[in-house]
């Protein structure tokens, strides 16, 4: 479910949208609060950047914002829109209110891989003041045409192993990978095979979803086809990884990804296939609170 939350800013008071969804996992001992955020599409310029670079973040931050950020005091003499780094900052505002037990960021956190980027995102994700797992997406890249503090600063928002990692907690996992380039690597799929057959639960973290039920219509409504794993003209790998997720929607509790700049899952009963929710991005004011808990209350 999705509810509207307001919060008060320096630049006036502003809803967000906020959805909850709830995971059921016995005997994990404890309850958890996560948070999921994605698409933040962070565009900063500085004092280092050439002309181009800070052309480069204008038109970017222009982009974003006519996709529709935050607005404040809405409809009042005073009404102002906030830039999509002031509405990533309002969203960081509300995640420090719910203190949760770690953030989940589902890709394209920075816009384009420049050095204030990255440093932007790194005090960003520092400033939530709590554990993190940072999936990559098609704008995060890491590749060679990055300086080496560039890539440092992405190593070091990415993690050692971005291309499948696991987070082991009591009774669960949460596994990340990185899907950014559309493709599910082998390595990724035998990792996946192998670990379903241990039987612990999973939460998985993606930036491109899965072409899941929820997702079908409405991203295509949206955006046409190519966006999504496991679609028809993709390679095996990626329909035999949809399809061990589909045949394990026990295992797997939750899927939670990004990329398709739309939130879908919440309003579902999930009662067939794969358990996904996607996001709207970070600077439109959506944030997801993730519960876990031995029992639904
Ligand atoms: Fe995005």
């Amino acid at each position: 479910m999705i509810r509207d939350i307001e919060l008060k800013t320096s630049k006036g008071v502003c809803m967000l949208k906020e959805s909850e969804v709830n995971i059921s996992i016995p005997g994990i001992g404890r309850n958890y609060t996560f948070v999921q955020i994605s698409d933040l599409h962070i565009a900063v310029r500085d004092e280092s950047d050439s002309d181009a670079g800070k052309g480069r973040a204008e038109k970017s931050e222009a982009f974003w914002r006519s996709q529709g950020c935050i607005v404040c005091n809405k409809g009042l003499a005073d009404e102002y829109i906030m830039s999509p780094l002031e509405a990533n900052n309002a969203v960081a505002k509300r995640i420090r209110q719910i203190s949760p037990d770690m953030v989940f960021l589902t890709g394209d956190i920075v816009d384009y891989t420049s050095l204030p980027n990255l440093l932007w995102a790194r005090q960003y994700i520092k400033d939530l003041s709590c554990e993190y797992i940072c999936v990559p997406g098609n704008h995060d890249t890491l590749n060679k045409n990055l300086s080496d503090k560039e890539n440092e600063v992405l190593s070091e928002l990415l993690g050692n192993t971005p291309e499948f990692c696991i987070c082991s907690l009591k009774g669960f996992d949460i596994i990340s990978l990185d899907d950014s380039s559309l493709k599910i690597s082998d390595m990724q799929l035998c990792r996946m095979q192998e670990h379903i057959k241990s039987k612990r639960p999973i939460i998985l973290l993606m930036h491109v979803p899965l072409l899941a039920p929820a997702a079908r219509d409405p991203v295509f409504n949206k955006w046409g086809q190519n966006w999504m794993i496991g679609e028809e003209q993709q390679c095996k790998n990626n329909r035999a990884f949809l399809k061990l997720i589909e045949d394990n929607r026990d295992i797997v509790k939750a899927v939670l990804a990004g990329h398709v700049h739309i939130a879908t899952g919440d309003d579902e009963n999930h009662a067939t296939g794969i358990v996904q929710y996607t996001a709207a991005p970070c600077f439109t004011g959506f944030i997801r609170i993730i519960k876990v808990s031995d029992k639904f209350e």
